[in-house]
């Protein structure tokens, strides 16, 4: 309690405007959870940068969203460094264990073993968020990893409140958690829904982040917690090796560049297909006047942008350090002309025409994402995940992590829907030491007055979402704008355009309906997208949260 009151107090003082040095800097943080946003805060006030910031509100999403991402899963960070404009991402997505193969979810006859990629130890893959937060303390930090993962560990050990979001997401996948009952005793109570408002604490965890604070890597990927990771694992039939472990790297990858309408876009590069599958879209929707078509028009464009952009999704992306990407090809203009030869104004093109027909669905809103940008234009995005919420609902005994599902990201059969609806084949097959092809897509923008800052979880539909929001960007509004757009989604397969209530009048859902495209509402409103802006010019600050979700912006002194 006196830690909650200690961290109200810093977020008080941090946010109250009154300077706390004489040489203050300002920084805003877009986080999905209050005490999130205030850990990066924390170690800014400290004498942080935005790197170590990153590095806090990770640590402390881990542990007050266990739904959502953690230290059992992974992400991209993408970091950008204004003295030399240096610019690099963090692939800490997480690898298939060595012992993985390609038909690994399939039964003797060749069919899925429906839930096997989900559900449970075989569902998960090596973690590699441990390890970018020790590359990125030690590569781009100011401060000692210890400090970084302080606010993280106080979280952990004293508690936090649990939210309607919090037990509405819980409710969803209470009854798996309860399968595995090192998982019921932390996250249920006596089997049930721990009440509203009640305090999680988590001391497990917070002994595997100390750990990590102490010893780095060697803390998690070897010694103690690694031995109880590798022993509950395989108890539990999964196919975890200490070799896998020691052998987990995470790799600083070139992000992905383009530009529309004079906007610089920076994104997540592969093994993420959403830069790629962003940019694709993008330079398709460059040959129109969308600032100047009707909305039917120009949501109809945006649909078809996307199915073509996802039809290549299915066909070339994975990772690239398994397969040979088209990635210039897929950038390239001329191709994206190409592209719109074969879309029409006024109708749209059946996905089965470019290929097979498939059925699925798509639900799902965890995953995090968190935006950091300080007056300098020193910036970070990144979204982080464990897939399905809480992950395969697998804790480790002793561990208090909780292991993440991505092994649904990938193939488990060419054709087979996954969980978010999503195809593919070769290119993102199950392999040993492979990385499975993601959608998260933590995104930089820049034109000549504004640096913004955005992503967003939410499966296959963080792209569209990405793109909804830079047309946003693009037509000069801020981030209170971009993360309210209503939301729309085509990905190709299966053949539909998804849609919140809000995204759609009457008489668009006619219109494009007349146009051949089959709709379907989402269940509820998706996405939890959290943005933050500078102004070039006078260094003004703004941050936003989306509406939908409990996350918190600040634009704050330190
Ligand atoms: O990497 C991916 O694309 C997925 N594992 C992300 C999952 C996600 O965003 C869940 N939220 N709905």
């Amino acid at each position: 309690m006196l830690n909650k009151l200690c961290a109200l107090l810093l977020i008080i003082s941090v946010f109250s405007g009154a300077p706390l040095y004489a040489d203050s800097h300002k920084a805003a943080i877009a986080s999905a959870h209050p005490l999130a946003t205030a850990a990066g805060f924390e170690v800014l006030a400290k004498g942080g940068n935005v790197y170590d910031a990153a590095v806090a509100v990770s640590a402390a999403l881990a542990v007050l969203e266990p739904f959502g991402s953690g230290l059992g899963g992974g992400g991209y960070w993408l970091l950008h460094r204004q003295k030399d404009g240096f610019e690099t991402m963090i692939d800490g997505r997480e690898k298939a264990p060595l012992a993985a193969h390609k038909d690994m979810f399939l039964n003797k006859n060749g069919q899925v073993i429906p839930k096997l990629s989900i559900d449970g130890a075989l569902a998960a893959a090596i973690p590699g968020l441990p390890a970018a937060l020790v590359h990125i303390a030690e590569q781009y930090g100011q401060l000692t990893l210890a400090e970084s993962l302080s606010p993280a560990i106080r979280y952990a050990k004293t508690g936090f409140s649990l939210s309607e979001r919090y037990l509405k997401i819980l409710k969803v996948r209470a009854e798996v958690l309860n399968v595995y009952p090192d998982s019921a005793a932390i996250f249920l109570t006596g089997g049930k829904l721990p009440e509203l408002y009640s305090i999680l604490r988590q001391p497990d965890l917070a002994q595997t982040l100390e750990r990590l604070a102490e010893s780095g890597r060697d803390g998690f990927y070897s010694g103690a917690t690694a031995d109880n990771l590798v022993n509950a694992v395989q108890k539990a039939g999964g196919i975890w090796t200490k070799a896998d472990l020691e052998a987990y790297q995470v790799l600083e990858r070139e992000p992905v560049k383009g530009v529309y309408q004079g906007i610089k876009i920076t994104s997540a590069a592969p093994s993420s297909s959403g830069g790629i599958v962003l940019i694709e879209a993008l330079n398709i929707l460059s040959g129109y006047d969308l600032q100047h078509s009707d909305e039917l028009t120009r949501k109809h464009l945006i649909a078809e942008a996307l199915r073509r952009a996802f039809h290549d999704r299915s066909l070339y992306l994975g990772d690239a350090d398994f397969i040979d990407i088209p990635v210039k090809r897929l950038l390239n203009e001329e191709y994206a002309a190409g592209l719109r030869s074969s879309l029409r104004v006024d109708k749209a093109m059946p996905s089965e025409l470019m290929s097979g027909e498939i059925k699925s669905q798509s639900e799902g809103t965890n995953t995090t994402h968190f935006s950091i940008i300080d007056e300098e234009g020193n910036r970070v995005a990144a979204t982080l995940s464990v897939n399905f919420p809480f992950g395969s609902a697998f804790v480790a005994k002793g561990t208090g992590v909780l292991l993440n599902d991505e092994m649904d990201d990938f193939v488990s059969l060419p054709g087979a829907m996954n969980g978010y609806g999503l195809i593919g084949g070769y290119a993102n097959a199950i392999a040993p030491g492979k990385r499975m092809l993601s959608s998260m897509t933590p995104t930089f923008l820049e034109d000549e007055n504004h640096v913004g800052v955005l992503g967003t979880p939410g499966g296959s539909r963080i792209i569209s979402m990405v793109l909804l929001a830079l047309l946003d960007f693009a037509n000069g509004h801020g981030p209170e704008s971009w993360v309210q757009v209503p939301r729309f989604h085509h990905q190709f397969m299966p053949d539909v355009i998804e849609y919140e209530q809000s995204a759609f009048s009457a008489a668009e859902l006619t219109g494009l309906s007349s146009m051949g495209h089959q709709l379907k509402p989402a269940r509820y409103a998706y996405g939890d997208m959290q943005a933050v802006q500078l102004i070039k010019a006078t260094k003004v600050l703004a941050a936003a949260s989306d509406k939908r979700g409990e996350g918190k912006s600040f634009v704050g002194q330190y």
